[in-house]
């Protein structure tokens, strides 16, 4: 029945519900229910009124069958657990890390149903159309300089989509962004103790397929997906992964071995450019403009009274001055 159904959604043509219950002779409620199940297994089906079904996009799968063999990596991606839908993998993630999986372990889905951003936020992730993910990672460095993972990851994904043709580039500390709107955010966790860290979780989510109005309203006018940016070039979800977790893999190994400098200096030349700006921190709020970065990986601002502030965590709003 469902290779039925999608062999008449293939013509590309609208299907009303009702021609595709007589024609297969079932109910229209049949065919509701394999339309969603479809939905779930990451097809694009538009439904509308008085016209029926359309087929959009087939599914882009994750599935590591259809990509591990090609990953060039030592270790970030060789572990994989891929689920159709969970609440969020970073839980997953830290699960894992605590029963000890090794560095470099992914947790990947197509849905999540409590996504986590940063600050507590909840992150929108529809089944099919993102790449959520979380990798588990053992950095032998000290907890000081944890920030430094967050700007890496953030330097790999503006690669990643730079080498891909996207004009990625990066808002502090991790968002990335294209033509002005957000279509990646990257959240790290840390289980450290007071010097070491024990486990980190970076979890990436980009926007990729994600029509309009697949955006809860609110955020609709600041969010975009590598679609929207470029509809012509639709991508495609595991090659977009094998890439990233390539590059990655490349910037990690280079920070082991040469410290953060190279990390510094490229996530500067990816950074949109910010003039004035309102910062808010637990704090205080201020006006303000970026300095640059230290050594440990924090913001450094300076207000408009010349005092300099040193930026762990903090929201950044482009002003007039
Ligand atoms: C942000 O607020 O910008 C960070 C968003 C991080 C989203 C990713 S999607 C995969 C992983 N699992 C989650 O629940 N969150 C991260």
């Amino acid at each position: 029945m469902r290779e039925k159904i999608l062999e008449s959604l293939r013509s590309g043509a609208f299907q009303s519900g009702e021609s595709l219950a007589k024609s297969l002779g079932c109910s229209r409620m049949a065919i509701w229910k394999h339309i969603e199940e479809l939905k779930r297994e990451g097809y694009r089906i538009e439904a509308v009124h008085r016209k029926g079904y359309r087929l959009l996009q087939e599914p882009d799968s994750l599935l590591p069958e259809t990509w591990q063999e090609k990953l060039t990596t030592h270790g970030l991606g060789r572990t994989v657990y891929y689920y159709f839908e969970v609440d969020t993998t970073q839980s997953i993630a830290h699960e894992k890390a605590r029963e000890g999986a090794p560095h470099g372990t992914l947790v990947l889905t197509e849905h999540q149903r409590k996504g986590r951003g940063r600050l507590g936020r909840a992150w929108t992730s529809l089944p099919g159309v993102g790449l959520w993910m979380s990798l588990v990672l053992r950095p032998p460095i000290p907890v000081e300089h944890a920030p430094h993972l967050t700007l890496l990851s953030a330097v790999a994904v503006a690669e990643t989509l730079q080498t891909l043709g996207y004009a990625a580039m990066i808002k502090w500390p991790n968002d990335i962004y294209l033509h002005g709107r957000k279509v990646c955010g990257i959240l790290t966790e840390l289980n450290a103790d007071m010097d070491q860290i024990g486990y980190a979780v970076v979890g990436i989510g980009i926007n990729v397929h994600h029509r309009e109005e697949d955006f809860p309203e609110e955020i609709r006018q600041k969010a975009t997906s590598l679609y929207l940016d470029d509809p012509a070039r639709p991508p495609v979800r595991s090659h977009l992964l094998l890439l990233l977790l390539q590059r990655y893999e490349l910037l990690y190994e280079q920070y082991l071995k040469e410290g953060f400098s190279s990390v510094k200096e490229k996530w500067l030349q990816y950074a949109i450019p910010m003039g004035w700006m309102k910062v808010s921190t637990l704090k205080e709020s201020f006006q303000g403009k970026m300095i640059g970065l230290t050594n440990e990986g924090a913001l450094l601002v300076e207000d408009e009274g010349g005092r300099l502030h040193t930026l762990y965590s903090a929201e950044l709003e482009m002003t007039e001055r």
